[in-house]
């Protein structure tokens, strides 16, 4: 029996539309900037080769996925407008997130980032810090000076995500230095708050900011608000098990680094609070004076797996899927931008970088 034909949209597809709407006002945006921070914009874009010289065809790894941008398309066409009157808002919310994961290498001391050095280790802090001072204005501007009737609403609000991710950053180095057990120990539902702060805010905020630019009623951009949130913090703790178990050379990141600096990860928080032998190993190997050294980090990585953190992790992604799924169907929303949200979600968990 021949399959039915199928014309929906993959999700590389749905993110390669988006991309190539944005990808335009993107470029003029950054052109923008002084030249030095410039260069550190698109470096970190993956445009361009320190130094400038522009990268002829950027391989899926140097570029970021665009999830943040196309939520922002599919938010305007999901509330019944079209990508168009969203392209400011996805530029936005994209400088806003290259702009926060500049800062978050150097608040990590990553030193890699898409398979390329970080812009601090490629250019040095104080140039990287200015890099990420200056795209953070640069996104504020850009929707501020767009010409959608919609753009102050829209401003606003871009500006409470900005403290939203400004207090998860805080809540997530805070916690590095809080023990692993204990009544000081983080609680999976400090794990989820501060998760929703760094990540979820600027999923939200993409997804509802489509609705705002499209003139959409509150009550749709909550709903696509709460929606991308719940995606983002789904990502997060994807993002945290390939900390863990992801392949460096297609995550582009590094492994085990998370482990090292004491970050309360989703997959470790749930592996230190089970019962049993592996978790009395991992609490005591990750409570020993001193760094976890490669061998040790392996070690832990295997505890981790054995005391069950891993399918946590991925169970709580679940969870926050299904929740956005929920809050997708709440309200009357235009179906095909809806189907395409709906092929994006799996990707989001499914995903090797
Ligand atoms: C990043 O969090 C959140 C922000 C940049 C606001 P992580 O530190 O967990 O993300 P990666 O793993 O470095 O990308
Ligand atoms: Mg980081
Ligand atoms: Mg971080």
């Amino acid at each position: 029996m021949t399959p039915p034909v199928t014309t929906r949209a993959t999700a590389p597809q749905i993110l390669d539309r988006c991309r190539a709407l944005v990808r335009p006002a993107l470029t003029q945006a950054v052109r923008r900037l002084h030249p030095w921070p410039a260069e550190m914009a698109a470096f970190s874009l993956g445009w361009s080769e320190v130094g400038g010289r522009p990268v002829p065809d950027p391989g899926t790894g140097s570029h970021g996925k665009g999830v943040r941008q196309a939520l922002t398309v599919l938010g305007a066409e999901a509330a019944g407008g079209s990508g168009a009157d969203a392209v400011a808002g996805a530029v936005a919310v994209e400088l806003i997130h290259t702009f926060s994961l500049l800062h978050d290498d150097i608040m990590d001391g990553d030193e890699t980032r898409r398979q390329r050095p970080s812009v601090w280790k490629a250019y040095g802090t104080g140039p990287a810090v200015l890099a990420g001072d200056a795209l953070f204005a640069l996104a504020v501007e850009t929707l501020a000076d767009s010409r959608n009737v919609h753009s102050g609403a829209a401003v606003r609000h871009l500006a409470g995500t900005l403290s939203d991710l400004v207090r998860g950053q805080a809540e997530d180095l805070l916690f590095e230095a809080r023990p692993w057990t204990g009544p000081e120990a983080v609680s999976p539902g400090e794990y989820r708050t501060m998760a929703g702060h760094k990540t979820g805010a600027l999923l939200g905020c993409a997804a509802g900011l489509g609705a705002v630019l499209a003139g959409a009623p509150a009550a749709t951009a909550d709903v696509l608000t709460r929606a991308g949130r719940h995606l983002g913090v789904a990502f997060q703790a994807v993002d945290d098990l390939l900390g863990i178990w992801g392949d460096p050379r297609v995550t582009g990141k590094p492994v085990h680094s998370d482990l090292r600096r004491g970050k309360k990860t989703y997959p470790v928080l749930a592996a230190v609070s089970a019962r049993g032998p592996a978790a009395r190993e991992l609490v005591a190997l990750l409570a020993s004076d001193g760094s976890l050294d490669d061998a040790d980090a392996r070690r832990a990585a295997a505890l981790v797996e054995e005391a069950g953190g891993r399918r946590a992790a991925l169970a709580e992604a679940h969870r926050h899927l299904d929740r956005a799924r929920g809050c997708l169907e709440s309200v009357p929303l235009e179906p095909a931008a809806v189907g395409d949200l709906l092929t994006l979600v799996p990707f989001l968990v499914d995903r090797r970088l």
